[in-house]
């Protein structure tokens, strides 16, 4: 054999074969290193596309006229203005940004860390943890149904879901993010930059991410958390099998005008969205929280809050603006102990006309924490995203890893 056949039959292709190789291994890594995500085209369940590619929240009580204002309760009432109309690609997109900590300031603390879909998108703490081990004042409420919301923190200081978030996001206790900085990682991000581009397709070609896209796609994934589908709501539509029998007693002493539970925590929603002053302890003899009298500059709001919605209760202990009451049955023995019991000696707060002494037995109790149970629905769990844009894992909840499971 020549010198010349044996380089056309062994190192030509050995070349050729190695050459393969490498490329074969470059493509296989590349999803590793280079994690590239696509959005969802449909909208989440609960909502319907119509053909201005919006989703429009879809629901039973959608057949009812009356709505829950001030004093309408019915088990029939209809829902107050839903947040929708947004894309399934913006909701999409929301999702990923919820769960990623790359919107904070040193990247440790998204969202879901305060706010984890396992424990009712609240954290399991009386008072949350944010930036650098920061204790907070106030417990995290949970998200469900947020898109029905008109007010929004404890004390009611925000109008929109779009400027709720931007307390957290900017705050040095909680996310310890600067408009500038966020700006400046998102952008510097190719799979963001693909994903902006998809979710909003109506901006100029190359335009940067705006702080409003931003909240935009948060919003629209927030809204997109529904639950209307418990045990209750069953009942509510007519089948009345849905509940048993001590959860219709719970239900009745819920509603009744001796507990008069449903004069502010009015159905379907289960809040009629007003600041009540209640008068709840502070734990540890922490001082009195103002609440509602700061933001609304109104001394009769002092020691007001925001009424929360009822709505998955059960997976959100513990309970009241800072967390003082660990169990659903504490809470609920609050109400009968007498008007202002845990009041500080020295201050004089308006409490609401509906609280006052309505003697409820222990088997009453009991029964209202049934029914306080009925509320839970979480059928329209979001899925947490694997992997992020940004390429880390979603982070969930930075107290308890275990959540993460
Ligand atoms: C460090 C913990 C923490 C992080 C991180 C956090 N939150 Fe919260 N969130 C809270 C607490 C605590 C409150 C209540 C604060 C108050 O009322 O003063 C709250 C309130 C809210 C509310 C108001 C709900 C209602 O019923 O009024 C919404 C909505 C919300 N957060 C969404 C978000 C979003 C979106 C993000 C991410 C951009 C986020 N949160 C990040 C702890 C956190
Ligand atoms: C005057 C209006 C009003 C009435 C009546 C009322 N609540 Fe409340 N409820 C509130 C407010 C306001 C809060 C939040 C108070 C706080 O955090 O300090 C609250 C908090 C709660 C919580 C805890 C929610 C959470 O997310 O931590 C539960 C449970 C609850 N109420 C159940 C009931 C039951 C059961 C009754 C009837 C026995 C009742 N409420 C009557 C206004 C009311």
């Amino acid at each position: 054999m020549s010198k010349k056949s044996t380089i056309l039959k062994w190192v030509i292709p050995v070349i050729l074969m190695s050459t393969l190789l490498i490329i074969l291994v470059a493509a296989i890594k590349v999803p590793h290193t280079q994690y590239v995500p696509q959005l969802n085209c449909d909208c989440p369940p609960g909502f319907k596309l119509n053909d201005k590619n919006e989703c429009i929240a879809q629901n039973l009580y959608m057949a009812y006229s009356t709505n829950n204002d001030p004093g309408v309760g019915g088990l029939k009432t209809a829902l107050p203005k839903v947040r929708d109309g947004f894309s399934p690609q913006q909701i999409d997109l929301g999702r990923y940004l919820f769960f990623d900590p790359i919107l904070s300031g040193d990247g440790t603390i998204s969202c879901a860390s305060c706010h984890d879909p396992k424990k009712g998108f609240s954290d399991g703490l009386a008072t949350s943890i944010g930036f650098k081990g920061h204790q907070l004042k106030r417990s995290a409420p949970s998200l469900w149904n947020v898109a029905y919301f008109k007010l929004f923190f404890w004390d009611g200081r925000a109008n929109s879901l779009e400027e709720q978030m931007q307390g957290p996001l900017f705050s040095k206790e909680e996310m310890g993010n600067t408009p500038e900085k966020l700006l400046k990682t998102i952008n510097s991000l190719n799979n963001y930059k693909h994903l902006f581009a998809e979710a909003f397709p109506n901006k100029v070609k190359e335009a940067p991410i705006s702080l409003n896209d931003i909240y935009t796609a948060i919003t629209a994934f927030e809204a997109s958390l529904i639950s209307l589908n418990s045990k209750y709501d069953r009942y509510a539509h007519g089948y009345h099998q849905a509940l048993n029998k001590q959860e219709i007693e719970g239900m009745n002493i819920f509603r009744s005008f001796v507990a008069r539970c449903a004069e502010c925590h009015t159905p379907p929603l289960f809040t009629n969205q007003q600041i009540a002053v209640l008068g709840t302890p502070e734990p540890n003899g922490l001082a009195l929280d103002p609440g509602a009298e700061i933001p609304f500059n109104d001394s009769t709001l002092r020691g007001g809050f925001k009424v929360p919605s009822l709505r998955n209760i059960e997976k959100t202990a513990p309970y009241m603006h800072s967390g003082n009451f660990a169990t659903l049955k504490e809470t609920v023995q609050f109400y009968t102990d007498g008007r202002g019991h845990a009041v500080p000696k020295d201050e004089n707060l308006r409490i609401h006309w509906h609280i006052w002494e309505p003697k409820l037995t222990d088997y009453e109790l009991d029964r209202l924490v049934d029914f306080l149970k009925t509320l839970t629905d979480e059928s329209f769990m979001p899925k947490v995203p694997k992997v992020l844009p940004s390429n880390q894992a979603a982070f969930i909840n930075n107290q308890n890893q275990e959540s993460i499971k």
